[in-house]
């Protein structure tokens, strides 16, 4: 997509929408936050409430700034060079970017999937119990539990029971990012940040990870970017449309597919543009 000063100058893409609070609150709070890579802007003042133990979906065209905003919620960015911010983003209402925030105890609250499954060059099992090793957890009991438990949350324990040994990269690719998902929630995390997490497998692997994303659900918070529509459509509850750097519309996912308000939100999700 080729983007014209005109875009930015369009007033109704300035235009954002906010969901209804759900009874259970908000869990992230993002606060008219701005980022720059330098003197570029890549998101402008966007504002949205991510609702406690909810699937929530980013949807919008490739470099709309998705990734960014996603991987600004647990500070990931913090690893770039050069980059600016503005305006806060709430964690159970503390802002991150405070001196005092403990980076990688954020990092841990909230796991990350992305797009490419990216299993560590070592077992099945080492690799679910490795955010507890790095704690320093060594009881071989609790690293067991915690192993078959995070397996069989995401679904996988049967297919690898007998090879927990084995290496990881033998998996599939959807067993992969099914292992990934296992080896993000082992930390117990509040949040579990899913940026494009099927847009490497095939059809069969996708709908797995779908159905455990409905499984999750309620249990931790999910943000997942995708640009799958029937797939935001099919797991989250609340969708974003994002648009050069903008969250143009956010609001109930079948609102946003079926009803939305802004014309830019209906172009995208009747795929006029992408
Ligand atoms: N490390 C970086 N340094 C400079 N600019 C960057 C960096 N990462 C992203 N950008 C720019 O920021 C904007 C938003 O990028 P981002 O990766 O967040 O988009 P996206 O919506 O995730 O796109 P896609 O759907 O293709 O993954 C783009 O213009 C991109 O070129
Ligand atoms: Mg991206």
């Amino acid at each position: 997509m080729i983007i014209k000063p005109s875009d930015i100058e369009n007033k109704e893409i300035q235009t954002i929408y906010h969901p209804q609070k759900g009874e259970q609150g908000s869990v992230i709070d993002i606060d008219t936050f701005s980022l720059f890579y330098g003197k570029s802007q890549a998101l402008f003042d966007t504002t949205m409430d991510v609702e406690k133990g909810l699937v929530t979906a980013i949807i919008g065209p490739s470099g709309c700034g998705k990734s960014t905003l996603l991987k600004s919620l647990n500070r990931m960015n913090d690893l770039i060079d050069n980059i600016s911010i503005n305006g806060k983003i709430r964690f159970e209402g503390k802002n991150i970017f405070d001196r005092d925030t403990d980076v990688i105890n954020l990092r841990k609250q909230m796991g990350m999937v992305f797009q490419k499954p990216n299993p560590f060059p070592m077992s099945i099992a080492d690799n679910v119990t490795y955010p507890l090793k790095i704690d320093g957890i060594r009881g071989k009991n609790v690293l067991a539990e915690t192993c078959e438990r995070s397996l069989k949350r995401t679904a996988l324990w049967d297919e690898v029971k007998d090879r927990l040994n084995e290496s990881a990269l033998r998996l599939s690719g959807g067993q992969q990012q099914r292992l990934c998902i296992a080896r993000a929630i082992a930390a117990d995390p509040e949040v579990l940040l899913m940026d494009e997490p099927c847009s490497a497998l095939d059809p069969m692997a996708t709908i797995k990870i779908e159905d455990l994303i409905n499984e999750l659900k309620g249990k931790y918070t999910i943000i997942i970017v995708t640009h799958n529509m029937q797939q935001a459509a099919r797991v989250s509850n609340n969708t974003a449309f994002m648009y050069i750097g903008r969250i143009i519309e956010y609001g109930k996912t079948d609102i946003i597919f079926t009803k939305p308000k802004s014309m830019k939100t209906q172009d995208y999700v009747t795929g006029r543009f992408g």
